[in-house]
């Protein structure tokens, strides 16, 4: 008998292996005396506890909403929470905003992950391509992969993906023959995971464009990720991509509750094309029949008393300061050394660092060591580039100042460039070797 238990596990399995996320989030959670500069989480202190607690206490109130909020839902997810969705995501829109959308289009996940592997599971087959930004949201990436497709990585600059590139990159696909396996092209279009890029409205016509002169074969969807669109501290919001799909049959929105309000809830929502919500519903009818309905619930009630819209604005206000701290605390403490560039986001949560070509900032790198010496942590950018492409992206990384404090950002960027200044220092004198058992000491996950 074959006494490898792997090999009874699913081909799905062996697609997902490996992914990092799981790692980091286990990283940031397990050691908090290390200063995480990496995980994407919300600032604990900004918490919602009392327009949760205060929600909780009104659905509790009444027994026939206690009972419903406590009992299965539908596939669909609650309607009352999704008329709030639909009407707050046309208001954002303004005088942009699509007035043909239907609330059958509007679906509840658990999270917007979910919906992103529901999307996944309904789109791709094996060997099918999923186009994005490079670098991109790097879970979108163990998505694609899990289903044994592809994410191939467009030309991209500080405003998100390149008509141009995207056009050149869907032309050379014809050529080579793979232009029918083209699904997709995901996008984050409000302060890119990982890169803080919002894309600009002009841009959004035209990749709806270029998307819609090569869909030859089939419709080529985009995939509107819109995590952080509520986090903005600078500048005018821009209308939604749905609004610039002329058709109304392209754009695929998702949104979370997660980093506008709680991640604990974890409720997310999706604006489908109506041909995908039927589809869509059936793979999610297979995984849970319906997400926590006493989280829809909940969500329902804080948008309805206004809890919701206060709270935003609050995180506004706090991540404004702490993306300012970030900004002075990288000229301060990068901008003495050479060569190293960063981007100033207007909202979202993370800052996106380029180091010098020679320093490798991946795990098997020096930088990351030297790094978790100084008890900071960051997350290597390749992770945030499509695989299956040449190394790409190993001078970067992503910093996040949504979980330090103004203090912490501070002595975090101290740490992180006195790693840099050491890893450079290594990279500039002739080789002696690393000084492995000091380096071996730092773990890149104590238990
Ligand atoms: C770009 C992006 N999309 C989606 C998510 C997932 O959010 P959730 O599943 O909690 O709704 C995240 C979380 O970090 C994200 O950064």
């Amino acid at each position: 008998m074959d006494k490898d238990v792997t090999s009874c596990f699913s081909q799905r399995a062996r697609w997902a292996a490996g992914q990092p996320i799981s790692e980091l989030m286990a990283q940031a959670l397990a050691n908090p005396e290390l200063i995480s500069l990496a995980a994407g989480f919300v600032d604990s202190s900004t918490l919602p506890c009392d327009e949760v607690r205060r929600a909780v206490e009104k659905l509790m109130a009444d027994p026939h909403q206690a009972r419903a909020a406590l009992q299965y839902g539908t596939t669909h997810g609650d309607r009352k929470l999704r008329e709030l969705i639909l009407a707050q995501w046309q208001a954002a829109d303004g005088n942009l905003a699509r007035t043909d959308l239907d609330l059958e289009q509007v679906i509840l996940t658990a999270g917007s992950n979910q919906l992103l592997h529901l999307l996944a599971d309904t789109l791709l087959d094996p060997g099918d391509i999923v186009l994005t930004a490079r670098p991109t949201y790097l879970v979108f990436l163990g998505i694609v992969r899990n289903v044994g497709a592809r994410a191939i990585g467009v030309p991209t600059d500080e405003d998100g993906p390149i008509p141009e590139g995207v056009e050149q990159t869907l032309k050379e696909l014809e050529q080579s023959g793979w232009l029918p396996r083209v699904k997709a092209l995901y996008l984050v279009p409000y302060f890119n995971n990982p890169c803080g890029a919002t894309v600009p409205q002009q841009r959004r016509v035209a990749l709806l464009d270029v998307l819609a002169r090569w869909s030859r074969h089939h419709l080529i969807y985009l995939i509107a990720d819109n995590a952080y669109r509520e986090l903005r501290y600078e500048g005018p919001d821009i209308a939604s991509m749905s609004c610039f799909d002329q058709e109304g049959d392209r754009v695929i929105e998702t949104g979370t509750f997660s980093k506008s309000f709680s991640p604990g809830v974890r409720v997310g929502w999706g604006i489908l094309p109506s041909a995908l919500v039927r589809p869509v519903l059936d793979q999610k009818g297979n995984v849970d029949f319906g997400s926590p309905h006493f989280a829809q619930k909940l969500m329902a009630q804080v948008l309805q008393d206004g809890g919701y819209q206060r709270h935003v604005k609050m995180l506004q206000a706090t991540y404004q300061e702490k993306l300012h701290a970030m900004l002075q605390a990288a000229e301060q403490h990068l901008g003495k050394l050479p060569n190293i560039k960063w981007r100033h986001p207007r909202g979202g949560l993370y800052l996106w660092v380029e180091l010098p070509e020679q320093v490798d900032t991946g795990p098997g790198g020096r930088l990351l060591q030297e790094a978790l010496l100084e008890g900071v942590l960051y997350v290597p950018g390749q992770y945030c580039f499509p695989a299956d492409q040449r190394p790409e992206g190993t001078n970067t990384m992503r910093l996040s100042f949504g979980v330090q404090s103004i203090d912490g950002i501070q002595s975090g960027m101290a740490k992180l460039a006195r790693a840099i200044s050491r890893t450079l220092a290594a990279c500039s004198t002739p080789s002696r070797g690393q000084e492995p058992s000091r380096l071996a000491s730092a773990r890149l996950a104590p238990q």
